[in-house]
């Protein structure tokens, strides 16, 4: 069978696709003789859920390891299945009366062992963190089979090594998660929404600083630059922030916004306004489509005093070849280059290195970011990080070329 991933740039053939509804069904396809690649919503953006290696390889789906907990009422706690889709987790806590941590415009496929595997982030890291940061405990099979279960719910529990720590983010290279208990918060207050044009990511910063100063709580702070505004036909300058407070919904801890702000309170509208942030993914794909090519995608983070110039620099090397947006507060920007002619990898990739950046702040390395892994990691931690691979996974059967060169 044909394997594409969401971007449409990376594809690759498997020998053949599972759906385990178990972890024991989990534990027969690894020890099937094949290599394997394990998926979840597919909505991966760095090519890690594309058989990447010559050897046969088994798609293992999760998309049936569908159980869901109740919410313990006393911990704040859930556990679900590694193939529940994002979005119904964030409804079962609301309707519990708790609120999931993450939300992400891929919210209705992501699942919830994608978004552990590749410890996702989104629009809510700047006030709850990544997504390790939710997760009390993983349950996985092993590339032998073995099973290990941290899912239990203990939310101390310092006995050694935490496996769970080391699967967040392990893009099916480690273990293939089949469950996940997870902490809830409680439901923030109404939120208010500021959607607020600023000259710079400076400038977007000091509103978030200032915003921050009245001790509203902070819920999203996003940018999108005018090149990406263009694409919906929108003629501006410098950038447009999008800040989320948690207020009660009348505005008061937006502060002072000036007159050509604009606000939401109620849920249509800040569902009007937030559409156009969330739509960027998908407007810059029909983009890169239009002009024949798929979207060079790279997703860094610079320290937060280098956001403006590391910008600066890179519209000075891709010109109007380039689109900014992102969570600005996280310092974690989304560069989308859209370029027939040539890749921009080395260029782009080495000023983030300059910068003191990293080359992926949240989508992961899987393939594509997989030459650039040496440029923001040492010597030494990809050295660590092999001797992991290699102590769990002698035989390399779990995602061979992902993350890792093999
Ligand atoms: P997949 O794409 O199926 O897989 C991703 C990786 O995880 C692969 O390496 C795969 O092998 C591994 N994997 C999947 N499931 C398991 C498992 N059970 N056990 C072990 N390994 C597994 N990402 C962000 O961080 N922030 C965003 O704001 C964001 N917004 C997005 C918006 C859009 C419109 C789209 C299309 C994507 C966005 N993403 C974002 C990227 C993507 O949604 C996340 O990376 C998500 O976590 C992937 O989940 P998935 O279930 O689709 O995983
Ligand atoms: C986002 O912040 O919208 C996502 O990370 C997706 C993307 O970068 O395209
Ligand atoms: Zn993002």
């Amino acid at each position: 069978v044909e394997v594409r991933d969401w971007t449409g740039r990376f594809a690759a053939e498997a020998v053949g696709v599972v759906r385990p509804r178990s972890v024991a069904e989990v534990a027969q396809a690894l020890a099937s003789g094949y290599a394997v690649t394990t998926r979840g919503g597919n909505t991966g953006l760095v090519g890690g859920a594309v058989p990447a290696t010559s050897r046969p390889t088994l798609m293992l789906d999760t998309t049936l390891l569908t159980g869901m907990g109740p919410v313990d009422d006393r911990s704040g706690q859930v556990t679900v299945g590694a193939g529940v889709p994002l979005a119904q987790v964030q409804a079962h806590a609301e309707a519990a009366g708790w609120t999931y941590g993450i939300d992400l415009a891929a919210r209705d496929s992501a699942t919830i062992g994608g978004t552990v595997a590749t410890n996702a982030g989104g629009i809510r890291v700047v006030r709850y963190g990544m997504t390790r940061a939710q997760v009390v405990g993983v349950q996985a099979v092993l590339a032998d089979g073995s099973v290990v279960d941290e899912a239990r719910g203990l939310l101390k529990d310092n006995t050694g090594y935490s496996l769970s720590g080391l699967l967040c983010g392990s893009e099916g290279t480690l273990g293939v998660i089949t469950a996940v208990r997870l902490a809830l918060h409680r439901p923030p207050r109404a939120p208010s929404l500021g959607v607020v044009p600023v000259p710079s990511l400076d400038a977007a910063l000091d509103v978030v600083a200032a915003v921050r100063r009245t001790g509203a709580e902070l819920l999203a702070a996003e940018v999108v630059d005018a090149a990406s505004l263009a694409l919906l036909g929108e003629s501006v300058r410098g950038w447009r922030l999008f800040i989320e407070v948690a207020d009660g919904g009348a505005a008061e801890g937006l502060g002072a916004l000036p007159d050509d702000a604009e606000v939401g309170l109620d849920a249509a509208a800040r569902r009007r306004l937030w559409a156009v942030r969330e739509g960027m993914t998908e407007l810059w794909g029909r983009a890169a489509a239009q002009a024949g090519t798929v979207v060079q995608k790279y997703d860094v983070s610079v320290p937060m005093v280098g956001l403006d110039p590391f910008v600066a620099h890179m519209r000075g090397l891709l010109g109007d070849r380039v689109g900014v947006f992102g969570h600005v507060a996280d310092g974690n920007l989304h560069l989308e280059v859209v370029d027939p002619d040539r890749e921009w990898d080395e260029e782009v990739l080495t000023l983030v290195a300059r910068a003191g950046g990293s080359v992926s702040a949240e989508h992961g390395i899987g393939v594509a970011k997989r030459p650039w892994l040496g440029l923001t990691r040492s010597a030494a931690e990809i050295a660590a990080m092999r001797a992991i691979k290699a102590a769990l996974d002698p035989r390399g059967i779990l995602n061979p070329g992902v993350l890792l060169d093999p």
